[in-house]
């Protein structure tokens, strides 16, 4: 997942993750399927879980978290909420997604299109609305950030308001302290620079592949499908409660499908690939119904 490997040692030291798939194995670790394992653990444990990839999502939270200040998310959205790099389709969005190639073995790892295939037909499965399924489709097409060279640390990882006191809920909290933000006073208290219930739309998350989809797709979509889409990977809130103070009634009536939609993200995985090919007819119609011919990216 590395746009320029260190050729010396192979290591990146700007993107510590063998593949994304990394970080979104740790949520799984630290968010278990109810039924299918123990209770989450204190993220105290995280820190020493003894699994290979440990040490490179603690290295990817380091960098996330001191590097992601107001500053930053402010100019990340002025450069890419300009739309102004590439037009693609839906589809080949989605396909150019998976040429998102990574250090993992091909042979453990599932690519990105069976990643979000296996989101969305879990999603069909179910029985849910039909734009729903084309939400766990497209939920994941902002990874393409990575493609466009933007390091892993500004493309996933769970996110978290700037600009306001940084919640202990959220995961290696510790790693604040390193971030420029810790150190101005007007950015740390509960409220920060915004005001009680202000609503999210409000609020400047740490920038990500959730914020950049819902500003390409905004025009398109239900309202419960905006929030999945923008709020996916903000755990802080939707697993763990933080933040409820800066909700609006609005935020608060959409944070439910939030939650509807996040097992189908995290526990969707499976390791028999998807038949996209057969898949293919039913998501093109999907696509049709809702999306534009082309995209801005
Ligand atoms: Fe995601
Ligand atoms: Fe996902």
């Amino acid at each position: 997942m590395h746009a320029e490997p260190d050729p010396a040692n192979r290591v990146d030291h700007d993107n510590p993750l063998e593949s994304l798939e990394d970080w979104d194995r740790f949520l799984v670790d630290r968010y278990p399927e109810p039924g299918a394992a123990p209770a989450g653990r204190p993220a105290e444990e995280y820190r020493n879980y003894d699994r290979p990839e440990g040490d490179r999502v603690r290295e990817f939270y380091r960098l996330n978290h001191a590097r992601q200040t107001l500053e930053f998310v402010l100019a990340k959205k002025r450069e890419w909420l300009a739309f102004n790099k590439r037009t693609m389709t839906p589809w080949q969005a989605l396909e150019y997604l998976n040429t998102l190639v990574d250090d993992s073995d091909p042979d453990l790892s599932l690519s990105q299109i069976d990643h979000i295939f296996q989101t969305a037909e879990a999603i069909r499965a179910d029985g849910h609305p039909d734009w729903f399924v084309l939400t766990g489709l497209m939920h994941d097409v902002g990874k393409v950030l990575c493609l466009f060279g933007e390091p892993q640390w500004a493309v996933v990882g769970d996110t978290f308001p700037v600009g306001c006191r940084y919640s202990d809920k959220i995961v290696y909290h510790e790693f604040f302290e390193a971030n420029p933000d810790f150190h101005v006073p007007e950015y740390q208290t509960d409220l920060g620079i915004y005001s009680e219930c202000c609503g999210l739309d409000n609020v400047h998350l740490s920038w990500s592949h959730d914020e950049y989809l819902y500003q390409m797709l905004k025009d398109y979509l239900p309202l419960p499908a905006l929030y999945m889409i923008r709020y996916h990977s903000f755990y802080p809130a939707h697993k763990e409660g933080a933040y409820a103070f800066l909700m609006n009634a609005q935020d608060r009536e959409m944070m439910p499908w939030v939650r509807k939609f996040n097992p189908y993200d995290l526990y969707s995985k499976c390791p028999v690939p998807p038949d996209v090919r057969s898949l293919r007819p039913y998501y093109e119609d999907l696509i049709a119904k809702y999306l534009p011919d082309t995209l801005q990216f």
